[in-house]
């Protein structure tokens, strides 16, 4: 199971300026072995990560999608044009679509149906929206995962990514939550999840809000915490970088102490 440390550059980054940034984020990652590596631009700068980041170990996707295939849908992006875009990951339910488009947990679970059926890893946000007692937020956030896969046999979870975002410590003036909160509520999740599929893959539980590089090291001392979901410090492809070169060696140290050589990327 590879660790994971991937960016959501929200409403930012043109299409030049996904370029330019992917053109260094490419360069700066080259040597990365261990984890897994993602970049989810705005849908018009899809395709400019796809033709900066084809070959490389960066793999890109969606910020959202569309639950039909296609049809009257003015203004929607829906989950075969994304696919032909090479998208690899598409996140659902991330908290400002929840809170700014009234995203519930039942259209999460079939914006993640959509997302497999076109064999592509959602990446399904969840989150407390206020600070709380950690086994309050953890009871809270496994509901909200449950309920984003109902209509998902785990049988059928094979690739699926869970983001624990609270609500309370993503954007500009937050903190992120103490590690101690995140192991609580991590736990919480791969026990909702069910932490071995039956084809013997895991749903990966990843961090987000408020990461950077010196929180990215504590959060990253707990095991289940399995990666890392980079927002506003990531927009400089330097720090992101910086940030991926950590999981990267953490991925390495957890699959040496763990005895198993993973293959590399
Ligand atoms: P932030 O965003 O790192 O800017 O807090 C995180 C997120 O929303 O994924």
């Amino acid at each position: 199971m590879r660790m994971l440390v991937g960016t959501n550059t929200k409403m930012n980054l043109t299409s030049s300026q996904t370029t330019a940034y992917c053109e260094t984020l490419r360069r700066l990652t080259a040597d990365v072995e261990h984890c897994e590596v993602f970049v989810l631009p705005p849908y018009t700068s899809i395709w400019a990560a796809r033709d900066q980041l084809a070959g490389s170990h960066v793999g890109w996707g969606a910020q959202d999608v569309h639950v039909n295939d296609e049809g009257p849908h003015t203004g929607e992006v829906s989950a075969p044009m994304l696919a032909d875009l090479g998208c690899r990951y598409v996140a659902v339910g991330h908290s400002e679509r929840r809170r700014q488009r009234g995203e519930t947990d039942e259209l999460v679970a079939t914006k993640t149906r959509q997302v497999l059926r076109f064999g592509m890893s959602p990446i399904i946000c969840v989150g407390e929206p206020v600070q709380m007692a950690p086994y309050d937020a953890a009871a809270f956030v496994s509901a909200q995962v449950t309920t984003a896969l109902r209509d998902t046999p785990r049988s059928e979870r094979h690739g699926v990514i869970v983001a624990y975002e609270p609500e309370w410590a993503i954007g500009a003036g937050a903190q992120p939550a103490e590690p101690g909160y995140v192991d609580v509520v991590h736990r919480a999740i791969a026990n909702a999840v069910g932490s071995d599929t039956e084809d013997g893959s895991t749903v990966r539980v990843i961090y987000g809000g408020s990461v950077d590089l010196t929180t990215a090291h504590a959060l990253l001392e707990r095991h289940s915490v399995q990666g890392l979901f980079v927002g506003r410090y990531a927009l400089d492809p330097r720090a992101f970088a910086e940030v991926i070169g950590m999981v990267d060696r953490e991925a390495r140290d957890r699959a040496t102490a763990r005895g198993s050589a993973e293959p590399p990327v």
